[in-house]
């Protein structure tokens, strides 16, 4: 038997010992059987090459396959059901599997996928596991009672992009990046880094936000931290997976400009920053054929353009046509199944996949197996410090909080309150992150009551009782940590009688009402009793407000979202608004230290809430057509996602990109900016001060109104940002920016380049995307044409696109 019955144990060749003719027959074997002198040499470094010639057929498409999945029967229904809710049904069903393969047990019980073994070769099988917000793997194994396999739930994506702060970021990964190592696990298949197209898809959780420099910059900083560990990323999903409904088909039409600008760049980021271990490939197609087939995104763009020097896999049974998968350098097909081995093999036997285009592939999966942990026996504890990576959590979700309000300095909570009245369901079952893959097995989740009560407050005891029985009744089954995939719906908000309200504003000094949202992999979510609040949460908020409001007691309400809802039809009434995000195991901990001022909040939008659904450019095209049963999704609104399209076409918004205050007050002075344009260099120094009381730290967001020539640009663009170190009252720091001409270039499809036009440029140093508190000009003598790339990905018929008002031009 060729391939191994566990990934470490390896099978042999039998070898004949009859005697001296046996002997000499085997000697002869040895000198004249290329396959049988390879067999005397295992992989290494430096015969990969070799390896994959002295390779059988059959052994490549074993190497560039993975080894199925089992999904047990209780999962395989709820898929079902989580399906048969969705427009999935139509596309989806689980291909036939390598039965002999899955009954080779699993090293980690849980992960997503594995490659096969090689033992002729001393290939071993390569683990990989979710997740964005933390390692995803069985908690519980089987006949292993005496061992637990928790990990720790960080603050999910849309959070710790709201911190601005790469450190941060960097912090967590590296946190990660040791549960995947102590767990012997080799790649993460992670960070999510799709952009937040629309506030309706499912997964934004995942994702960090709208803009492609925050995108990049926070995945880089992720992938460097996990893989500080010696372990594997797979950032995902390349590219232009911003829906849930129907992602295994759903074609997306979009222009060069806006995949070159928006959806490519943060990726390209990523890339070239931080050279993940591998990329997956997203179910979705892109102007007219899968991402997991096009040559041009995976190969020329990825690989030619932006010097990727790693593995390509699919999304799970992404795509459809195996040997077009490997004809664009998607090197392994997760999480594999015997028809794509027969497809492949069958194009090589018949010449129609190219044997050196197979073997690119097959090197490709063997250089990430040199990469890995498992290839070099590295020991793993499966003792990860949760405790320590707990804090890391804990300190993190307290650093993508974002203060949206705070009228009268309601927060930090004053030293006079003692008692709060805690409404909201999530308030005592906190949502520390998504559903789907993103889910994490966590030890525990810290609520926000037991927060407050770990701070030292006294919540209402009736209403705690009220709410624990109303989540026991209503919440469905415990999540089984075994198997669930996909999340039980959230549980509706408990109406809450004014007399009892009446009651709980007498009895207590404030109000805190936690509005709570789940979504996750599989579907997309609604505007009613979603995005839009349900009637009972509008009550909760307007009776809560009116019965302490006249008793001069403050309200405030947290919001435990993965992605935006609206707000502006309610955001007047309470006096303060924490938007928390899904924070993570430690969340209830982590907002009580953002309540009470133990950390003041930094956070900042990395995307914008609009006054309405409708205002959203790409309202009107999601998720495609026909809207029962999408074929495909237009891109139309271009390059204007998020603050782009909200600025150049001056529609006002509820909060707006990089929006977020703090309990202290900053200065920004001596903005200086130092012109090299010989060197192609303009050096920006700014100082801030802390001018309040309270040590907090400032985000300085650096944004840049380019001229147009040939292409319209939006009104201005994030180029920089910067995060201050915590300053204490009156404590200042500069900050230092440099800009090139490639920071200020647009993508000019009819010349396939990147070019930055001629004229003057205003820079911007922004509290926010529509609030300034310094500007400079320079000016760029002649037009600099940054690179120039291939001409890919083009649609099949043109796209009306939106452009702004002519005043912007
Ligand atoms: C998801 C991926 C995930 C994979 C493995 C897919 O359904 O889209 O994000 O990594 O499953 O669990």
């Amino acid at each position: 038997m060729l391939y191994s019955n566990s990934y470490l144990q390896w099978t042999h060749q039998p070898v004949a010992r009859k005697g001296r003719l046996s002997c000499i027959c085997l000697l002869l074997l040895i000198c004249c059987n290329p396959l049988y002198s390879a067999a005397q040499q295992k992989l290494n470094a430096s015969n990969l090459k070799e390896i994959v010639h002295h390779m059988t057929l059959d052994e490549k498409v074993h190497t560039v396959v993975g080894m199925g999945i089992y999904l047990p029967p209780s999962v395989m229904e709820q898929l079902r059901r989580a399906l048969h809710d969705t427009s999935m049904l139509h596309n989806f069903h689980l291909p036939p599997m390598d039965t002999n393969a899955l009954k080779i047990p699993e090293k980690v019980p849980g992960a997503a996928g594995r490659t096969y073994a090689n033992a002729r070769f001393g290939i071993p099988s390569l683990t990989l596991s979710d997740g964005p917000a933390g390692v995803r793997i069985n908690p519980i194994r089987n006949n292993d009672s005496s061992h637990t396999y928790y990990a720790t739930a960080f603050p999910v994506a849309t959070l710790l992009a709201s911190s601005w702060d790469t450190g941060c970021v960097y912090a967590v990964g590296k946190a990660m990046g040791d549960e995947v190592k102590n767990y012997g696990i080799d790649v993460l298949l992670g960070p999510g880094m799709n952009i937040q197209r629309n506030p309706l898809c499912g997964r934004n959780f995942e994702y960090y936000s709208e803009d492609p420099l925050i995108t990049g910059m926070m995945a880089a900083a992720m992938v460097s931290g996990i893989q500080s560990n010696g372990v594997g990323t797979s950032i995902k999903h390349f590219a232009c997976n911003n829906q849930e409904t129907n992602r295994n088909s759903v074609n997306v039409i979009v222009s060069e400009r806006a995949l070159r600008e928006i959806y490519l760049r943060g990726f390209e980021i990523a890339v070239k920053q931080a050279q993940p271990w591998t990329v997956m490939s997203s179910y979705n197609k892109i102007n007219g054929t899968y991402t997991s087939e096009r040559h041009d995104l995976l190969t020329t763009v990825l690989r030619d353009e932006w010097g990727f020097k790693g593995l390509v896999m699919t999304d799970w049974f992404g795509g459809h046509d195996a040997v077009a998968q490997m004809q664009a350098g998607n090197d392994l097909l997760m999480p594999g199944t015997p028809l794509q081995m027969q497809a492949i093999e069958q194009a090589v036997r018949e010449g129609k996949l190219d044997t050196n285009v197979l073997n690119h592939n097959v090197e490709n999966v063997l250089r990430l197996v040199l990469h890995s942990p498992t290839f070099h026996h590295e020991p793993y504890s499966d003792h990860p410090d949760l405790q320590a990576h707990a804090r890391v959590a804990r300190w993190a979700a307290t650093q993508g909080m974002v203060l949206l309000k705070n009228q009268e300095n309601t927060l930090p909570i004053s030293h006079n309150i003692h008692r709060i009245a805690l409404f909201g369901t999530s308030a005592y079952h906190l949502i520390p992150g998504g559903t789907g893959s993103g889910t994490v097995h966590a030890p525990y989740t810290i609520s926000l009551d037991k927060g407050l009560k770990d701070a030292g407050f006294q919540t209402d005891a009736s209403l705690q009782t009220k709410y624990q029985q109303y989540i026991q009744t209503h919440n469905p089954a415990p999540r089984n940590p075994m198997s669930a995939l996909f999340g039980a719906p959230p549980i509706p908000e408990m109406p809450v009688s004014t007399d009892e309200i009446t009651r709980a504003a007498a009895e207590n000094d404030m109000a805190i009402l936690s509005i709570g949202r789940e979504s996750g992999e599989g579907a997309d979510r609604h505007l009613k009793d979603d995005y839009e609040l349900s009637d009972t949460e509008q009550a909760l908020i307007s009776d809560i407000c009116r019965a302490f409001h006249a008793m001069h007691k403050p309200v405030v309400v947290v919001l435990n979202i993965g992605g935006v809802i609206e707000t502006a039809s309610w955001s007047d009434k309470p006096d303060a608004i924490l938007l928390a995000w899904q924070p993570g195991e430690e969340g209830g901990h982590a907002i009580a230290d953002v309540l009470t001022g133990k950390e003041n909040p930094s956070g900042r939008l990395a995307v914008t809430f609009p006054l309405h659904y409708t205002d959203e450019p790409s309202a009107s095209n999601f998720p495609g057509t026909p809207p029962d049963n999408p074929q495909q999704v237009v891109y139309q609104e271009g390059i204007y996602v998020g603050y782009r399209y909200f600025n150049s076409f001056h529609i006002p918004v509820a909060y707006p990109f990089g929006y977020g205050l703090s309990y202290t007050t900053f200065r920004y002075d001596h903005l200086q900016l130092t012109s090299h344009p010989e060197q192609g260099r303009w050096e920006l120094t700014v100082t801030v001060t802390n001018t309040g009381k309270r040590p907090g730290r400032e985000v300085v967001q650096l944004y840049v109104h380019a001229p147009a020539a040939h292409l319209d640009k939006p009104e201005m663009e994030l180029k920089k940002f910067a995060k201050t170190r915590l300053l204490a009252p009156g404590q200042s720091q500069t900050l230092h920016f440099v800009l090139t001409p490639a920071d200020l270039a647009s993508f000019d499809p009819a010349r396939s380049a990147w070019v930055a036009d001629a004229g003057t440029y205003r820079v911007y140093l922004g509290k926010n995307a529509t609030e300034y508190v310094a500007s400079t000009t320079f000016e760029l003598p002649k037009e600099v044409v940054t690179e120039r790339v291939h001409q890919v990905l083009q649609p099949q018929q043109p796209i009306q696109e939106l452009h702004p008002p002519a005043s912007n031009e």
